[in-house]
C-alpha cells in the first residue's frame, strides 16, 4: 500500500492566501528583501549590506525601547522601565554576536568593493546618533552629515530638546529627595552634561545601602548593563575595522581606527562608573 505524501493542510494548515493577509504581507518582506543592491560584483558585498541593514533594524527597536524607558522613568514606572532597559542590553548583545559573521570577510575581500561605497560610512548612521543622543552623549557637530535631510534633523532635534535617559534617571533621584546639585535646575538639554560630585554622592549613597533604595539601585545596574553592552559593541567594531582595513582612513573621512579608539573613551553614565572606585 503506497503512503500518501504528508500534507499539512489535512491538519488545518492554511494554504490559500488569495484573500487573506499572509506572512510576507504582514512583514512587508517584498520591501525588505528588495532593499539589497550591491554596487559591485564582489561576492562579499551582500554580507556587508545585510550586516548593516540588520544592525539598523535592531537599532530601530533599541530607539523604541529607550524612548519608552525614558517616559516610564519620568512617570515613576520603574518596573516597565527595567524590562525595556534589559531588552536594550540584549539587543546590543545580539549586535555583538553579529560581528562574528562580518569577521569572516578578509581585507582582500573587502578591498574588492570598498571603492563602490564612495564616502558612505556608518558614521552617517542617524539611528546610531539617535541612540547616543537618547542615552545622553550629545554633540551637535554630529548633526552636520544630516543637514541635507530635514526629516532626520527634525527627529534628532526633537531628541535634543528633551532630557536624555540619564537625565531622567537623575531627575528621579532628585524627586526621591537626593541632592543632585545643578542637574536639578537644568532646562537646556542640547549638550552632554558634565559629571558632577553631587550626582556621584547620590549614587554612592544608594550603593552603600541597596536595601533602602532597591529600585534606584536596580535602575543604576540596568543603566550600567546597557552601557557595558554598548561599550562591547564599540570595542568589537574597532577590532573588526582594524582586522579588515588596518590603519587606513575611513570611507566617511575620519582617521579610522584612531577615531574609533577615541570613541571608546565616551562615558554615557560617568558617575555610575566612578562610584565603583569609591565604594
Ligand atoms: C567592514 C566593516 C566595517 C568597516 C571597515 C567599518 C569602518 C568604519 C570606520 C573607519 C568608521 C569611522 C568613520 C569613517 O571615517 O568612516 C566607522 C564608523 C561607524 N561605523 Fe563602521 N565599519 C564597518 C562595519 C560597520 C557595521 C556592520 C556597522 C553597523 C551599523 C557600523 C556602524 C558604524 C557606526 C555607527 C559608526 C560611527 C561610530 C562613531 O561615530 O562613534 N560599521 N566604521
Amino acid at each position: 500500500m503506497s503512503r500518501q505524501p504528508y500534507d499539512p493542510a489535512r491538519e488545518g494548515a492554511q494554504m490559500s492566501f488569495r484573500e487573506r493577509m499572509s506572512y510576507s504581507d504582514y512583514l512587508h518582506l517584498e520591501k525588505i528583501l528588495d532593499a539589497q543592491t550591491p554596487l559591485s560584483t564582489a561576492h562579499d558585498e551582500l554580507l556587508f549590506i545585510i550586516q548593516h541593514q540588520t544592525s539598523e533594524l535592531w537599532m530601530r527597536l533599541a530607539i523604541h525601547e529607550i524612548r519608552s524607558a525614558k517616559v516610564a522613568i519620568r512617570d515613576n514606572q520603574l518596573q516597565p522601565a527595567f524590562k525595556m532597559l534589559t531588552r536594550v542590553a540584549r539587543i546590543f548583545e545580539q549586535l555583538n554576536s553579529a560581528w562574528d559573521v562580518l569577521r569572516t570577510m578578509t581585507p582582500s575581500e573587502y578591498t574588492e568593493f570598498r571603492d563602490s561605497l564612495g564616502q558612505s560610512s556608518g558614521f552617517q548612521s542617524w539611528q546610531y546618533r539617535a541612540i547616543e543622543f537618547l542615552a545622553g552623549n550629545r554633540n551637535e557637530a554630529m548633526l552636520k552629515p544630516h543637514a541635507h535631510r530635514a526629516e532626520v534633523i527634525a527627529e534628532l532635534e526633537n531628541i535634543l530638546a528633551e532630557p536624555s535617559l540619564y537625565d531622567e534617571a537623575l531627575l528621579l533621584l532628585s524627586r526621591e529627595g537626593f541632592d543632585i546639585g545643578p542637574d536639578a535646575k537644568r532646562t537646556d538639554w542640547r549638550q552632554s552634561r558634565q559629571a558632577s560630585d553631587d550626582v556621584l554622592a547620590a549614587w554612592k549613597a544608594i550603593y552603600q545601602a541597596p536595601a533602602e533604595h532597591w529600585a534606584l539601585y536596580e535602575l543604576a545596574e540596568k543603566l550600567v548593563d546597557f552601557e557595558d553592552y554598548f561599550r562591547r559593541w564599540r570595542f568589537n567594531h574597532v577590532t573588526t575595522v582594524e582586522r579588515i582595513i588596518g590603519l587606513k582612513r575611513g570611507t566617511g573621512g575620519t582617521a579610522g581606527v584612531s577615531y574609533l579608539r577615541r570613541m571608546l573613551e565616551v562615558e554615557l553614565f560617568p558617575e555610575l562608573w566612578k562610584l565603583r572606585t569609591e565604594l
